[in-house]
């Protein structure tokens, strides 16, 4: 028996403009994801997640043919059937992931029992499926690097983005720490050495991963002038990000945080309640807001001035029926523990 372990993430800036190869920053944080495997001969592969409460297997052919079945709709960017498939089965994209990995490495049977306390409105499919990766790697081949982990979560992510992945996510759950990452450059770790002192408040709408990619992708279809002065101001704003996080300036990043929702918000793809907390934050003394993530629900990112300001701004939350959490941030990327 083994247990992997992967942490959730934040997207710190660059979502959406990430996915058409602009500037994205992530940063793991401690709420993280168990996923326990027991080797067996029976023939297939058993999946049991505890938190959607579902259990389901597929045989080693039935895999196989998932495997070509999927990979002929993403060369068709058939996404519509993708996302049917995945609406029919939830444990779809973790087969995927196991899939390619067999077809590279061969069939092995596994008991898999996924156990997650990452918030689902953060976005909590990478980690998910990077514990998947490691696992099933580890029993498969002593060669392979974290890149590997990666790229193999990666395909689980081409389901529950909606056909389209940037490939953030699983980077910045298996690698940890914080990360900068392009789509043309691939990831690089980032040394923030300081607190960021965030607090997470969640809208409690459900966030809209997949709907929100497509949605952007279809209106930079209709409108690509537009959408890509969009993407470009964001990218300026996720580079100017960049500088002020490596230098230590708080109130800088806060300002950017909401310059980012501002200019993201453009495309249509906030709600009242992002908006409302986002109100909130900014009426009672935060230094920025954010939502983090696909938006259309989820959770923001508030940037807080001190204990004094998260204390209150905690209240004020609650008092509007919000519920809002702190998390470390920065720690260490999926591992087998
Ligand atoms: C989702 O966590 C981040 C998005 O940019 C999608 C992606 O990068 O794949 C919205």
């Amino acid at each position: 028996m083994m247990t992997t372990s992967s942490p959730g993430k934040i997207i710190l800036f660059g979502e959406h403009a990430v996915v058409y190869d602009k500037l994205g920053i992530a940063c793991s944080i401690d709420k993280r994801c168990n996923v326990k495997f027991s080797p067996s001969d029976k023939g297939f592969v058993l999946i049991n997640s505890k938190n959607l409460n579902i259990s389901r297997s597929l045989k080693e052919k039935e895999l196989f043919d998932l495997y070509k079945e999927i990979n002929v709709l993403i060369k068709e960017k058939n996404f519509d059937k993708i996302k049917e498939i995945y609406k029919n089965n939830e444990l779809i994209p973790s087969f995927f992931v196991l899939s390619s990995i067999f077809q590279k490495y061969g069939f092995k049977g596994l008991d898999i029992e996924i156990n997650s306390q990452v918030p689902k409105n953060l976005g909590s499919s990478s980690s998910v499926f990077s514990a998947i990766s490691l696992g099933a790697l580890n029993y498969l081949t002593k060669d392979f690097s974290k890149k590997d982990i990666s790229d193999f979560a990666y395909n689980g992510d081409v389901i529950a983005h909606g056909g389209t992945p940037s490939g953030i996510d699983n980077n910045a759950v298996t690698f940890g720490g914080y990360v900068k990452y392009k789509k043309s450059e691939g990831v690089k770790p980032l040394t923030i050495d300081f607190e960021i002192p965030l607090l997470i408040v969640d809208s409690d709408k459900k966030v809209k991963t997949s709907e929100m990619v497509s949605f952007v992708r279809k209106q930079r279809e209709e409108n690509p002038q537009f959408v890509n002065s969009v993407l470009n101001s964001l990218d300026n704003i996720s580079k100017k990000a960049l500088d002020v996080l490596i230098s230590r300036n708080l109130d800088d990043l806060g300002v950017l945080m909401t310059q980012y929702y501002k200019e993201l918000k453009k495309l249509d793809i906030s709600i009242p309640e992002l908006d409302k907390i986002a109100e909130i934050a900014l009426e009672n003394n935060a230094l920025g807001v954010k939502p983090t993530g696909a938006w259309g629900g989820g959770c923001c990112l508030i940037l807080t001035k001190d204990k004094e300001n998260i204390l209150n701004l905690k209240n004020v939350f609650s008092n509007n029926g919000f519920k809002s959490f702190q998390a470390k941030i920065g720690v260490k990327g999926v591992e087998i523990i």
